[in-house]
């Protein structure tokens, strides 16, 4: 459920016409719905009501800090990644004891920046890693909460699908090394082990990966229990699919219920990372039809959006929706398009061999299921402004992000001395 929908025949973005935005933006646009973000975060969080649980949005499926500020003010805290999207979750006020800091790759100076930020917990995914941030401890003086991402131990015969992201999987330590430096980190006195995380996989359709995770953990949990140390957290990672097609993604709900069933008198207060649950949905990119091509065989739809736009389908082959803002219904017919944009680069589609109602140049498209992983993973490629964003709630918009200059594209550049004379 969200809140893009036609009213006579017109896009609206809950109470504002999509065309009216626009006008004032121009295209390409990011277009989120507060009301559908907040609708997301509630249905997720209140399925969780009967566990203890943090809902630590994933800030790399957006990071825009009004949308950040957004999951805060209904009490979410936030997974990080690197020290830039911590700087945006302080900047969006998210409290420093709701934040989680994954990731395979952390430098010296993001851990640092970590532990002065006094955040929740670090997840630890490598045993150099683990000394890296004891050493670290210990030069601060500080005893860093941490967790070991975990990859969960799951019988290759049940779940070859996920045993293959086990065994290539750059992230996590497996099961007995895990148990092993949960063992060292007893001893040492500047690293304290609260919890246990893991994240599975994204675009997670089915139930049964989170139920044979969950199942780890806790065996994990008890394990660990046994050793001596008892570990407060859960961090389950994020994961949950969406609808972009036709998918039937398991509801929160139904998530929630598995997970409560698993865990029900452990005592143990669970961390949630959904970052595509909550803002997929949330978010339209709308772009502008330039000329529609014809050649042998085939039509385009030339677009003025692009792969450094919106890149899922040009990355993943990832089908999203795509919808005229002026409904057309099957007036002038179908045609089946490519749609494209102006990037030079074959892979730059946003829908291959699509059945799309008859539009002329001019019209405005809207894909669909675009607010996660949409502009967090866009680029200015081919020399292109990043497109701005817009927060609508009622009858009110805001722009959150302006459309780069082009001095913003050269900022920070400069031209050695001897190439000046000339
Ligand atoms: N926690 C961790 C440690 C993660 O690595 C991720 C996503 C999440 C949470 C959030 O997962 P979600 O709930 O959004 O599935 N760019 C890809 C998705 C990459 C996901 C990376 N990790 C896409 O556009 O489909």
């Amino acid at each position: 459920m969200d809140y893009f929908e036609y009213k006579d025949d017109e896009l609206y973005c809950e109470d504002v016409p999509v065309s009216k935005i626009v006008r004032k933006t121009k295209t390409p646009v990011y277009i989120y719905s507060y009301r559908t973000l907040e609708r997301h975060y509630r249905v997720f969080n209140d399925a969780f009501k009967e566990i203890p649980h943090t809902v630590c949005y994933s800030c790399k499926a957006n990071s825009n800090i009004a949308i950040l500020k957004v999951m805060g003010r209904f009490g979410g805290g936030a997974d990080i990644v690197s020290q830039g999207e911590l700087y945006r979750a302080l900047k969006a006020k998210i409290p420093p004891n709701k934040i989680v800091f994954s990731g395979v790759g952390k430098t010296k100076d993001e851990i640092k920046a970590a532990i002065a930020a006094k955040i929740l917990m670090i997840n630890i995914e490598s045993e150099a890693e683990l000394h890296m941030i004891a050493d670290i401890g210990s030069t601060m003086k500080v005893t860093v909460p941490v967790s070991i991402r975990v990859n969960p131990q799951i019988d290759p015969k049940t779940h070859p699908y996920i045993t293959t992201g086990l065994k290539k999987n750059k992230f996590g330590i497996v099961w007995e090394d895990a148990l092993k430096l949960y063992r060292e980190i007893k001893g040492m006195e500047y690293l304290s082990p609260i919890g246990i995380s893991s994240h599975i996989g994204s675009q997670i359709l089915e139930l049964s990966p989170f139920i044979e995770a969950v199942r780890s953990l806790k065996k994990m949990a008890e394990s660990l229990s046994e050793m001596g140390i008892n570990v407060k957290y859960l961090d389950l990672g994020g994961g949950l699919g969406i609808t972009y097609n036709d998918e039937l993604p398991p509801h929160p709900d139904e998530y929630a219920k598995v997970i409560g069933k698993e865990l029900k008198n452990t005592g143990l207060h669970i961390i949630l990372e959904p970052g595509r649950v909550l803002v997929g949905n949330s978010g339209i990119l709308v772009t502008r039809l330039l000329y529609v091509k014809t050649s042998p065989g085939k039509v385009f739809y030339i677009v003025d959006g692009a792969m450094n736009d919106l890149i899922r389908p040009s990355l993943y082959g990832a089908y999203h929706q795509i919808i005229p803002v002026q409904k057309k219904n099957g007036k002038d017919g179908f045609v089946k398009v490519d749609v494209v944009g102006p990037v030079c680069e074959s892979g730059d589609f946003f829908a291959k061999d699509r059945e799309m109602p008859v539009v002329k140049a001019g019209a405005l498209l809207a894909i669909k299921g675009s607010g996660a992983y949409g502009f967090s993973m866009s680029s200015n490629y081919n020399s292109r402004r990043r497109v701005p964003e817009v927060l609508v709630r009622g009858k009110e918009f805001f722009v959150i992000k302006k459309r780069e200059t082009f001095k913003d594209l050269i900022k920070g550049e400069s031209i050695p001395y001897f190439l000046e004379a000339d």
